[in-house]
């Protein structure tokens, strides 16, 4: 196998929050251009993991690597200019600014100098096109000059997806990117999801609790319980892994594949 195949990897990563060892010596490799999910009961450890990958959080011990390099020291605005860009578990939109607005601020973070987004220009700068590009994308192309606390929930979570494509991660951690919504809204997000993933040669890392939804769309599927890896291997093998089955899929959902 290729070295370069593997675009994340921890090497013994954990967290502890005191006597809590909330990321328990995870080695996790993640393969590029693939969807990834890591599901696990609440309290797994699934958001902490995800807060190590994109520097958010420290690890105790143990490190992450990104394109063979190690990242684990690196501070957060570091991890977006290497291709990592993630979302957090609550809607991490500004409320008061339009669609538009939103999308600009996040597609700025790769342009040093810049950071006034309510400046008046007559030319379209690539920040604009780039833009006008993301919310086509995502489908909020109408809907730029509405604030974003004035769109319904499964907009503001394309909105949110938007803003984390706008500087062109190469990896995206999305963690639970369906919570909340209504089931009706649900497949067109997931495949919103996809075509990204798809179409613009990313790795997707996902947290989902939805098991149709992980089982439908993932490459490789990681089972988390107890800040521990306990399974691995694609939904087939997940779905007739006897001790996934016992200690999670069995007792918390209903497993309709
Ligand atoms: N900042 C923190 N300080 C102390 N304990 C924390 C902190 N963040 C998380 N924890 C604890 O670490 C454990 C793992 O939490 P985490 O949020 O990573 O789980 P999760 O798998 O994302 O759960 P959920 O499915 O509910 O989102 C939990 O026991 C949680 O209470
Ligand atoms: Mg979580």
């Amino acid at each position: 196998m290729m070295e370069n195949e593997w675009i994340i990897e921890t090497v013994n990563l954990s967290k502890h929050f005191g006597s809590l060892v909330a990321v328990d010596n995870v080695n996790l490799k993640v393969r590029k251009n693939s969807l990834h999910a890591i599901i696990g009961p609440n309290g797994a450890g699934k958001t902490t993991f995800f807060n190590l990958l994109s520097g958010n959080l420290k690890p105790t011990t143990g490190k992450v690597i990104f394109h063979g390099k190690e990242i684990t020291h690196q501070p957060v605005y570091r991890m977006i200019h290497h291709g990592l860009g993630r979302s957090f578990q609550i809607t991490n939109i500004f409320p008061n600014l339009t669609v538009f607005e939103n999308i600009r601020l996040a597609s700025q973070v790769l342009e040093k100098e810049n950071f006034n987004f309510l400046i008046k220009t007559s030319q379209l700068t690539d920040c604009d096109r780039r833009t006008w590009e993301v919310m086509e994308r995502v489908g909020l192309k109408d809907r730029a000059a509405i604030p974003a606390r004035n769109l319904p929930h499964g907009d503001q979570r394309k909105l949110e997806l938007g803003m984390i494509l706008a500087p062109d991660p190469e990896v995206l951690l999305l963690d639970e990117p369906t919570a909340g919504m209504a089931a009706e809204q649900v497949p067109e997000l997931i495949h919103l999801i996809q075509e990204i993933q798809k179409a613009g040669n990313k790795t997707v890392m996902l947290v989902e609790h939805n098991m149709n939804v992980v089982m439908s769309i993932s490459d490789t599927i990681t089972v988390m319980h107890l800040g521990k890896v306990l399974a691995e291997g694609s939904p087939a093998q997940i779905t007739a892994n006897k001790e996934v089955q016992t200690a999670y899929l069995g007792g918390l959902y209903e497993l309709d594949v």
